[in-house]
């Protein structure tokens, strides 16, 4: 009777083994067959009630085929569980082929850079940098730089006005006013910002940048003055670039003139650049007009000074080649990846 239950169970467990595809399964069969409440032990409750003689030889027999299960069951556990890591392996694998994520890294904006550059030659000839508001009253932005209301000088500039007389600064010339009026002599400032005019082509921009340059003092010459941008220009654009003074006029200066630089395409040769002249216009610049010295409540008799304004879009484009203002402010990556 025992022996016919073990030639079954024996038949039935290795009909399942060979079925068996996984560690899971593989478990599951021991438990089911040689474990505590399992097919064999079932079995093996049955030997109480066999003759004493027979106990032995059944039991041995037990034993043999439960030895037998095991060591199929443990052959196939290990292969299973080999199987089942390289699968593993395979599927949670890195392909060290792969190009890695490209991590994007900002850099400097190139008008940042030329910002940058310019404070920073000015702060070693001592100017410090200060700052005014963008939107700004008629008075600081014109009448107190001698452009009163019927001035044409007022046409130079394409003014955003807004409302109560406001407007949006034209040039950073208003904060040699506010800085004059809230200092005395010597004042030395640079004063880096937006400016904004209504004005839109390949070399004009609604908003751009300006630097303004102020020393005031009791003896300020035009000879300083010259002396001080001749140093500016020849540390930006280099020892051996040509630098010119001509006759102009701004009304908040007097004498006034505007500085070039020789043409770095055509090297003064003349070419589509610089309009054939060889010349390329750089800044404005004064002695700072009497007027002015006088709106800021100084006496034009002790008081001298010099003033300047330089564009930072146009030291750009020139520095680097670019041929419309406009790439400055899109933010393409194409362009800002190039600084
Ligand atoms: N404010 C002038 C402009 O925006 C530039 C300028 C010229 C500034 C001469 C100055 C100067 O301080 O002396 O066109």
């Amino acid at each position: 009777m025992i022996e016919s239950l073990l030639a079954q169970l024996k038949a039935g467990a290795f009909d399942s083994l060979s079925r068996a595809e996984s560690v899971t399964d593989i478990e599951g069969l021991r438990v089911r067959i040689l474990g505590k409440k399992g097919e064999l032990t079932e079995i093996l409750k049955g030997l109480a009630s066999v003759a004493p003689n027979d106990r032995p030889r059944l039991g041995q027999l037990a034993n043999q085929l439960k030895d037998e299960i095991s060591s199929v069951l443990n052959q196939k556990l290990v292969l299973f569980q080999a199987q089942e890591s390289q699968n593993k392996l395979r599927s949670e694998g890195v392909d060290i082929h792969l190009p890695p994520i490209r991590r994007l890294i900002g850099r400097r904006h190139p008008i940042q850079l030329v910002l940058q550059d310019v404070v920073a030659i000015f702060s070693r000839m001592g100017f410090s940098v200060k700052e005014g508001p963008d939107v700004e009253t008629e008075y600081y932005n014109f009448e107190a730089l001698n452009i009163p209301a019927d001035h044409p000088a007022r046409e130079m500039h394409d003014t955003f006005y807004l409302e109560n007389s406001l407007l949006l600064r034209t040039h950073t010339s208003p904060v040699q006013i506010r800085t004059m009026e809230t200092q005395s002599p010597p004042i030395k400032i640079i004063v880096p910002g937006n400016v904004y005019r209504c004005d839109l082509d390949v070399t004009h921009s609604p908003m751009f940048h300006q630097v303004e340059g102020l020393y005031v003092d009791s003896t300020v010459t035009f000879s300083q003055l010259k002396g001080t941008l001749v140093y500016f220009l020849k540390e930006f654009f280099g020892q051996s670039r040509k630098v010119r003074f001509r006759p102009s006029y701004f009304p908040f200066t007097e004498p006034s003139t505007e500085v070039d630089v020789e043409c770095g395409r055509c090297n003064g040769e003349g070419c589509q650049s610089c309009k054939q002249t060889g010349w390329l216009e750089i800044l404005g610049a004064g002695m700072v007009n009497r007027k002015v010295v006088l709106s800021a409540g100084y006496d034009p008799d002790q008081v001298t000074g010099f003033a300047f304004g330089i564009g930072i879009e146009r030291l750009a484009m020139l520095r680097y080649n670019i041929s419309d203002i406009r790439l400055l402010y899109e933010n393409d990556l194409r362009f800002l990846g190039q600084f």
